[in-house]
């Protein structure tokens, strides 16, 4: 990264100290967001929001110690940004799991000082010679964020090629926790899940979910929101959204942990993933210029 792409991009899209554009670990550019309400980071290398803290608060999202700050590689924590597929390729094992903008590059599009004082941020990527050998679809997909003393995230994809087609997503939330042992879960009591730590059996969710072995789970038809409740925060954490049927609560414990490099050594224990997913038989069909928004608004309460 060149010290003149910094300077256009402060140049252009850059607010006073509410959103600034500096270099990050990795050489990544980070758009630093900070107003009255919070503050968080952005990288354009994934569209991935990093982290996010309301102002006199312990952060919201939890980022890895070890994450891979490289390209070609996902950041492990905050918000990932999964798409157009979820989890693995539905066909071929050899693409790369979640869909490949998590560890492409995206670029700015808009940056505006709300009349609160909130700031808003969009990124965009778009489809290029090497998506198509992926993925043989043109595509837009913007990943629009405000932060106030909530961060709402919006994830909007659009269907610029002349056939129809399928897409999949999630924004794929890591949440800080005291520790996995003091959680509950709340919102998705009774709901239909695939346990894919159990041979993907399916089975219906009994009470509030607390999370004591490795957990990985597709909630299915449900638009919930969720609460994060952390005895050891004294804090309670939710999650609303929209266009979004499908919830993964996904925890990798210790031994699965311990096989990921960009997982700290006992870092699974200050972690939990609460997803807002586009899966399964949530999979949406986007007509040519047809667009849909999945939406994912986090905050304390
Ligand atoms: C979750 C999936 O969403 O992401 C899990 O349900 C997966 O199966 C996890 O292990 C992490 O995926 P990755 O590719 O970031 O290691």
């Amino acid at each position: 990264m060149s010290n003149s792409e910094l300077e256009k991009l402060n140049k252009k899209y850059g607010i006073g100290d509410q959103l600034i554009f500096s270099e990050g670990p990795g050489g990544f550019i980070v758009a630093e967001m900070r107003n009255p309400h919070a503050e968080a980071t952005v990288a354009l290398h994934g569209g991935h929001i990093m982290s996010f803290r309301p102002r006199d608060h312990e952060p919201v999202l939890w980022l890895s110690s070890n994450s891979h700050f490289k390209t070609g590689k996902a950041i492990r924590g905050g918000i990932p940004v999964c798409w157009p597929w979820f989890a693995d390729h539905p066909t071929d094992q050899d693409k790369p799991a979640h869909g490949f903008v998590r560890a492409a590059v995206w670029s700015v599009s808009e940056s505006e000082k709300l009349e609160d004082e909130s700031t808003r941020l969009k990124l965009l990527i778009a489809d290029s010679e090497e998506t198509i050998k992926l993925w043989p679809h043109r595509f837009r997909l913007e990943m629009d964020c405000t932060l106030s003393d909530v961060l709402r995230v919006k994830l909007i994809s659009t269907n610029t090629d002349n056939k129809p087609f399928m897409c999949a997503g999630a924004l794929h939330s890591y949440f800080n926790i005291s520790s996995i042992s003091n959680i509950l879960i709340k919102g998705l009591e009774g709901c239909r899940y695939i346990d894919k730590v159990d041979q993907g059996r399916r089975k219906i969710q009994d009470g509030a979910i607390s999370v004591k072995s490795e957990t990985d789970r597709i909630y299915l038809d449900t638009k919930a929101d969720c609460i994060i409740e952390d005895s050891g925060m004294q804090r309670r954490i939710f999650i609303s959204k929209n266009g979004s049927r499908t919830t993964v609560v996904w925890n990798p414990w210790i031994d699965k942990a311990g096989e990921m490099q960009d997982f700290g050594d006992g870092e699974y224990k200050g972690m939990v993933c609460v997803e807002t997913v586009n899966a399964d038989t949530d999979v949406i069909s986007l007509a040519p210029g047809n667009t849909h928004t999945l939406e994912s608004t986090i905050g304390l309460i």
